[in-house]
């Protein structure tokens, strides 16, 4: 558990974070949003001490981290930075592997993590590991950013617009993979963002900063159905139903139907990509598949009912059955494999 105490960061006569106090739950993905410049940065590389608080605490499972050497610390935090950073003249694999090096790990060991790390973040790694960073792409070096990080198996990630440089869609699937990753890894996980929808997405919880300090924390059902201030409901924007409902993936709404013939969309598709790839299709229903698995049909009205009544899916089946009030965990994370939902019949 990571404990902010009255936290703060002064540059001559100015704050960059003020009297911080928060806390980041184990194993939870929170997610630090707010607009540029509020200190978002700042706070993180506070936190694994790149930067030296000018007042205040950083409490790691109780400890204060003042006390710790900086080298200790850091051996335990996972850091992805906002320009990548990756060493231009190693090979993705050494980029990768530069923790477990450092750590002295024994050779054949080290490259089997790197190629289960590839893997995992969706780099080929017969592919990818010899590449030197200046031929990937911004979204690829992101990715070995990621399993940079994850190398060490740290307990804490600190990752700082990890998914900044991809595009809308691939932005899409690195989430969802890194949402499965967490699923199993139970990190306890800082992710900063400007991005609302990644924060409302990635987020078990959200924090959100304004001007160095903080303005509200909360799940995301919380920021968006509560908002603490006006500032929070003009940030989140008057489509906040629909940034939220954009996160949901589409599995939450599939239930039993006749499949056949319907256009095929993923189970992790966000709701909202649903409802364009549906309009697309022309077609008023979908068959939402899990790999090879049906799970069931959905309607392109279970998805707009949804969004416009501001209603929240609980786990699976129809959206007009779902809404629970007061339910303080809508962790986008806690995506259900439901099987009560299946339907038997597959197209023709
Ligand atoms: N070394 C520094 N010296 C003086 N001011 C600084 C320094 N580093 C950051 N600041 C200021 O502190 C504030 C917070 O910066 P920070 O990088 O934490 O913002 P951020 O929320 O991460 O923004 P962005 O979303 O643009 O990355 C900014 O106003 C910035 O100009
Ligand atoms: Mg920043």
């Amino acid at each position: 558990m990571i404990t902010l105490n009255h936290l703060e960061k002064k540059y001559a006569d100015t704050y960059a974070v003020k009297g911080l106090s928060l806390t980041f739950p184990d194993a939870s993905i929170t997610a630090l949003l707010g607009p540029s410049g509020c200190g978002k940065t700042t706070t993180l590389r506070m936190i694994n001490r790149l930067i030296e608080p000018s007042g205040g605490q950083v409490l790691l499972d109780g400890q204060d981290t003042a006390r710790l050497r900086p080298e200790v610390l850091r051996r335990g935090i996972g850091y992805v930075i906002q320009q990548i950073g990756l060493f231009p003249h190693l090979s993705v694999a050494q980029n990768v592997a530069t923790v477990p090096d450092l750590l002295g790990q024994n050779r054949s060991q080290t490259a089997k993590r790197v190629d289960e790390l590839l893997s995992l973040v969706g780099l080929e790694p017969s592919v990818y590991r010899s590449k030197r960073p200046a031929e990937l792409s911004g979204g690829q070096a992101q990715r070995v950013g990621v399993a940079r990080a994850l190398a060490a198996d740290p307990p804490v990630l600190l990752m700082d617009e990890p998914f900044g440089a991809l595009d809308p869609i691939a932005r899409d699937e690195v989430q969802e993979r890194f949402l499965n990753i967490q699923r199993e890894l139970k990190k306890t996980v800082v992710i900063v963002s400007h991005d609302i929808d990644e924060a409302l997405r990635m987020g078990d919880y959200v924090a959100l900063m304004r001007a160095g300090e903080l303005e509200q924390f909360g799940t995301p059902d919380d920021l968006v159905r509560r908002p603490a201030s006006e500032f929070v409901r003009q940030f989140l924007g008057d489509d906040a139903n629909l940034r939220q409902l954009a996160g949901v993936p589409v599995r939450q709404f599939a239930r039993s139907g006749e499949a056949a013939g319907l256009p095929r969309i993923e189970a992790g598709t966000n709701t909202r990509t649903a409802l364009a790839l549906m309009l697309r299709a022309g077609s008023e229903r979908a068959a939402v598949w899990e790999g090879e698995r049906l799970l069931g049909v959905v309607g392109f009205s279970d998805l707009t009912r949804a969004e416009g009544s501001g209603v929240a899916p609980a786990g699976s089946g129809a959206a007009d059955a779902a809404f629970a009030t007061g339910s303080s965990s809508s962790s986008p994370s806690s995506g259900s494999s439901s099987s009560d939902s299946l339907s038997s019949g597959r197209p023709g």
